[in-house]
């Protein structure tokens, strides 16, 4: 009986602490709806986070820089980012499906950032994500849309991926 209380109450606080501060762990949840095949997306990312992976990028700033690929295929992407400055290291996964055909492409992409204490990140999560998809040029493509809000992604309404 009161263990069945306790867990009530810890499943309620938890439910409303979580929705109106956002996650309790800076990170962002992102999903895209692309009109292309997952393959093109799949190259469009790898070829940008490759191209982003020395500190040359962000030699006037921003976050554009100091990424690393894990591992990829056409299904999943596993990345690190590495903030310039502050040298906070963030984990980046894209869940690639095509839905609801083989010509179009749905993306969940997940940030997290390692450091366990972190819970305002001002966007970067975000960033770290939408910078590779406006870099690629993604973001132009035919059907482009994106869903995600405060609650799932740190600070996203906030965000300026300019400086972040
Ligand atoms: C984002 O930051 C840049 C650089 O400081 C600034 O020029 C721009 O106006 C900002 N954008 C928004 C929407 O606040």
């Amino acid at each position: 009986m009161h263990f069945r209380l306790c867990l009530l109450t810890t499943i309620i606080f938890g439910t409303f602490a979580s929705t109106t501060a956002g996650p309790l762990h800076a990170q962002c949840k992102v999903e895209w709806f692309f009109g292309i095949p997952c393959n093109d997306v799949f190259i469009a990312l790898v070829t940008q986070i490759k191209q982003w992976t020395t500190a040359d990028n962000c030699a006037h700033g921003g976050e554009k820089c100091l990424y690393k690929l894990e591992s990829a295929d056409v299904h999943f992407i596993k990345a690190k980012h590495t903030t310039p400055v502050k040298k906070y290291v963030d984990d980046l996964t894209f869940r690639l499906l095509p839905y609801p055909a083989n010509t179009n492409c749905h993306v969940i992409a997940l940030s997290v950032s390692e450091a366990w204490y972190a819970i305002l990140d001002y966007g970067t999560n975000y960033c770290n994500l939408f910078n590779l998809v406006e870099g690629s040029g993604l973001n132009q493509s035919p059907g482009y849309k994106e869903v995600t809000n405060d609650f799932i992604c740190t600070q996203h309404s906030t965000a300026n991926c300019t400086i972040y």
